[in-house]
């Protein structure tokens, strides 16, 4: 069979003409960026195998075009670039050794390394320091005219240098860069949405484009944007020769520059910090779809010049797509073990993040109404790192009008009770306590991990239990026969005395342990922590009032008031009274102060220590008067610090907080072992 190449390219021109308007002018694409690349990538690869085909309006060979008619233009005083991708290691060594063959023997290259922040291209020109004009990328030539709105953003000076101590402003200087929503201000203002009952924005991205675009800036004024600049695209007055000198030169002028961008000496280090970055990508407040890599040698980068669209000295690595779209073809009512009912989107099989994803969570059936997503509708579904894959929202665009609305089920569809929506609540709930589907929930979160700990009680044993009749509740796993289980498939000897074994050890778990592991509503393993502490034992807890449990310091009303509701629940205090009649410790161990040499000091903990636990670390600081905390601030007094650790060693060195080691600390509270 011969393929047609020049029909296929001609499509894939077609197809890519049609996404790029939808991405730049509309801000509403109707594929993920991964979609549009893989698409892109094949029309690149057809053109340079059949060079003949390449047309010179081939998006290849083009930037982007996002101008709109509501805007008068502005013409750029130098293209505006774009960049090529890297995909691997392999790729961008092979990058560097075009680069090579390109420049003298022997040249050495360093480069930077910035993230590549996933917003919109913005070209701001600052006439004696002072803001005189702001436009879109456009077509590489002519940008949209947006300086009124992108006036709004705060974090783009009005003047420059913002301090007087910054150099000097020079005659004229135009600087590119990206914005973009931080993604905790994406989040306000989909809250703020919710709260005016507005529909909710599914992408971040998008919805800076828009704002940035809107024909009153009023609008915009009101959106919390934020720009980061990385790049001179022209100046007059100034000459800076280093990519590095560059950012520098940005900062000190005031302007936010791409966070933790980095000088390295080659490309082997760049290569190296690649996977740090993969692994901090969701950890960090902006959005990044990957990191770019420049020459730092501007006048090298100048002499590498430009292909097609993209200058040689530059290239994005492209991290893997954490995103894709497909059909959501049905959906799946899940019960928690609070009678929590969620709903579980069933795709058509896509490919993300590394997986094959059928499933995803569609959250809780409010959030469903509130992004309008139906059955039928093509969704973006997000994977990121560990998360569990769910849906961000539909593609609308694409509607073919076959869609149906997504409605909460009327009743339990496995008790059949009448499921309802608790005043105030976003949630519906099955409020039947002896559902048989949220007992399975309730004894599956019972004897896992952290909880009660019963080992060889997985979800499988715990649904044949309960199948079987043996238990009803979590109290009636003490009251168990070893007798008819050894009657079940694949339940030898030996695995019911381990399984009894278990058991009995559970009865000995510390009493925060057996607090979590009744599965109140809100109340985790720190939380349990708290309550074990001040009430001692599971009677003081019980009979204790909400105010009193209000007053508790990290404990707020809301959850006071639902572990009283808890504890006052009959069913509850019935199992409670089981458990304890079968010999369950319920009385914490009362503490005693080991000293209180580290009085006033905070801790936060990073990395594995060489012999002690997590837990076994903050036990010694707290035990001498010390507080650990998760987060290194200003206040932190010291980062305890073993192998491995994370960005937390950075952020400490950042801003100076001293790392001591394991030995320290034990030396720090007199411990001579
Ligand atoms: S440099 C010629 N640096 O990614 C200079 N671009 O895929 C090209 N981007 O069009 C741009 N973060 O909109 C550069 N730190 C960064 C960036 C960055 C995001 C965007 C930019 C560019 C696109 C290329």
């Amino acid at each position: 069979m011969t393929v047609d190449f020049a029909s296929r390219a001609a499509e894939l021109r077609e197809q890519l003409q049609y996404h790029i308007y939808r991405y730049n002018v509309l801000s509403d694409p109707v594929i993920t960026d991964a979609e549009y690349d893989l698409l892109y990538r094949e029309l690149l690869q057809i053109e340079q195998e059949h060079p003949e085909l390449l047309t010179p309006d081939s998006p290849t060979q083009r930037a982007g075009n996002d101008l709109s008619e509501d805007f008068p233009k502005l013409r750029h005083p130098a293209p505006i670039l774009s960049l090529s991708n890297a995909f691997s290691a392999e790729d961008l060594t092979a990058w560097e050794e075009r680069n090579l063959k390109l420049l003298p023997a022997g040249t050495k290259l360093d480069y930077t390394l910035e993230p590549k922040l996933d917003g919109l291209t913005i070209v701001i020109t600052y006439e004696n320091g002072i803001l005189t004009r702001a436009a879109t990328r456009g077509n590489g030539e002519l940008g949209d005219d947006v300086t009124a709105n992108v006036k709004t953003i705060r974090t783009v000076p009005l003047r420059i240098p913002v301090h007087k101590d910054g150099p000097p402003a020079p005659e004229r200087l135009v600087v590119r860069g990206e914005v973009m929503f931080l993604k905790e201000h994406f989040e306000a203002l989909n809250r703020r949405q919710a709260e005016a009952g507005l529909p909710l924005y599914v992408n971040a991205r998008n919805t800076a484009s828009g704002t940035v675009k809107q024909k009153d800036s009023r609008i915009t004024a009101t959106r919390p944007l934020t720009a980061y600049l990385y790049s001179i695209v022209e100046s007059v007055g100034v000459t800076i020769n280093k990519q590095w000198d560059m950012l520098e030169y940005l900062r000190d002028m005031g302007f936010h520059i791409p966070p933790e961008s980095h000088l390295y000496p080659a490309l082997s280090d760049i290569i190296q910090q690649i996977p740090t970055w993969e692994s901090r990508r969701n950890q960090l407040n902006l959005e990044i779809d990957g990191v770019v890599i420049k020459t730092n040698d501007l006048l090298i980068a100048s002499e590498l010049g430009v292909s097609g669209k993209d200058p040689r000295g530059a290239i994005a690595y492209k991290f893997p797509a954490q995103e894709a779209s497909t059909k959501l073809i049905g959906v799946t009512v899940n019960i928690g073990r609070t009678g929590k009912i969620t709903p579980t989107a069933q795709l058509d099989p896509v490919f993300v993040g590394g997986v094959t994803v059928v499933n995803a969570s569609l959250h809780n059936y409010d959030l469903v109404e509130k992004l309008d997503i139906r059955l039928g509708d093509t969704v973006i579904i997000k994977r990121s790192g560990d998360v569990i894959p769910y849906v961000v929202g539909p593609i609308v665009g694409v509607r073919d009008g076959s869609e149906t609305p997504i409605r909460p089920p009327e009743t339990c569809p496995f008790c059949q009770t009448p499921i309802i929506q608790p005043e105030g609540m976003v949630d519906y709930i099955c409020p039947n306590l002896a559902c048989p589907e949220r007992v399975f929930r309730k004894v599956e979160f019972f004897v896992s991990r952290g909880a009660m700990d019963i080992e060889g009680m997985g979800p499988q044993t715990v649904k044949t239990l309960i199948d079987k009749g043996f238990i009803a509740d979590e109290g009636d796993i003490f009251y168990l026969n070893p007798e008819p289980l050894l009657e079940l498939d694949k339940y030898g000897q030996k695995k019911v005395d381990n399984l009894f074994a278990s058991i009995e050890a559970a009865k000995h778990r510390p009493l925060s342990q057996l607090i979590t592991a009744l599965g109140v509503d809100g109340v985790g393993g720190t939380i349990a922590e708290l309550l074990a502490r001040h009430y001692i034992s599971i009677d003081n807890l019980m009979s204790a009032s909400v105010e009193s449990i209000d007053a508790i310091e990290g404990i707020g009303p809301i959850l006071a008031q639902s572990i009283y509701d808890w504890f006052q629940n009959p069913h509850n205090r019935k199992v409670l009274e089981k458990l304890r009649a079968a010999g369950l410790n319920m009385r914490a161990e009362e503490k005693v102060a080991a000293g209180d040499g580290l009085t006033g000091l905070t801790f936060v903990i990073t990395g594995t220590l060489p012999t002690l636990s997590r837990d076994q670390a903050t036990e010694i600081i707290e035990s001498h008067g010390g507080k650990v905390s998760s987060g290194v601030s200003k206040k932190t007094s010291y980062v305890l610090m073993g192998e491995s650790p994370g960005s937390k060693a950075d952020k400490a060195r950042e801003l100076g907080v001293s790392i001591i080691s394991e030995e320290d600390l034990r030396k720090m509270v007199g411990d001579q072992t």
